[in-house]
């Protein structure tokens, strides 16, 4: 194992989960690089909150639902590492980036559909293999997914659908890259008060009390109760965890 200082690449680090990932993986020591979609100046403000913890941050602009955007990304990713990091390769790989469009599944349009599809699994799916030749032998893969792949709620169904085909995804990619000593983990996070579906279960207090009232723990999440988890898993700690999926929703739905 290299002990050159780690590199984690996170989608969608601006806000919300992204963010929090980003700023666990730096208090861990690693250097970050991630991805925003429309927010600069929340980017620019992570970026800021890195190098305070000491490490390098770098944002770069990504529209994840855009597969045919991914070869100029990676060569932006790859001579961005190359001038400030010194290297062309990174360690993890956060697929986090997304959005909700909330619908029950006989109101949802076909292009509501598309553009979550694009997001939650086309994109991740030709991201990850674009990206794949970069990322260094006992890194790994974190994969994000949703508390709603194992209870259904109404108004997810697309959503869920495509969480729980990232799901099986994670499975295939861990059997396939562990000849490469890679690891593919898959993350499945309750409610969080987050900006998603315009803040609703931050903001929608019936919800937020709804939501608590299905949770042992008797909360929703807030973004701090993930990004720990992340940076664990994409930590040598965590080197023998493969192929899993990891909720964490504070006993969701149980
Ligand atoms: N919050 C929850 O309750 C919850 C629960 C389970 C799973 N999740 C999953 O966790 C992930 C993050 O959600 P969140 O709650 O943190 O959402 P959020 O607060 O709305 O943040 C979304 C992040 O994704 C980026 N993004 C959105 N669309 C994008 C696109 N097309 N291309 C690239 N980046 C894009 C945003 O970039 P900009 O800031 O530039 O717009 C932002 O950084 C998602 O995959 C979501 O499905 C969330």
């Amino acid at each position: 194992m290299s002990s050159q200082k780690k590199i984690a690449v996170v989608t969608g680090g601006s806000r919300g989960l992204g963010k929090n990932m980003a700023l666990s993986l730096a208090k861990k020591g690693l250097d970050i690089v991630f991805t925003y979609n429309s927010q600069n100046e929340a980017a620019e403000e992570v970026v800021k909150q890195i190098e305070e913890l000491g490490q390098k941050g770098i944002a770069l602009k990504l529209d994840v639902s855009d597969s045919s955007s991914f070869d100029e990304f990676t060569k932006t990713l790859t001579s961005e590492l190359q001038s400030q990091l010194n290297t062309d390769r990174f360690d993890f790989l956060v697929n986090n980036a997304g959005f909700i469009h909330y619908a029950e599944f006989e109101d949802l349009t076909e292009d509501q559909f598309t553009e979550m599809e694009n997001v939650h699994l086309k994109g991740p799916f030709f991201l990850t293999q674009k990206l794949l030749p970069q990322i260094n032998p006992f890194g790994g893969i974190v994969n994000v997914s949703s508390g709603l792949t194992r209870f259904a709620t109404p108004g997810f169904a697309a959503y869920a659908a495509l969480k729980g085909a990232m799901e099986v995804l994670t499975k295939y990619q861990a059997k396939e890259l562990g000849k490469r000593n890679i690891r593919v983990n898959v993350v499945a996070p309750g409610a969080i008060e987050t900006d998603i579906m315009g803040g609703a279960v931050r903001d929608n207090a019936e919800m937020n009390q709804y939501l608590a009232s299905q949770t042992a723990l008797g909360r929703v999440g807030l973004p701090e109760d993930i990004g720990g988890v992340v940076a664990f898993l994409c930590s040598d700690a965590a080197g023998w965890i493969n192929a899993q999926r990891l909720e964490i929703s504070g006993g969701s739905n149980l």
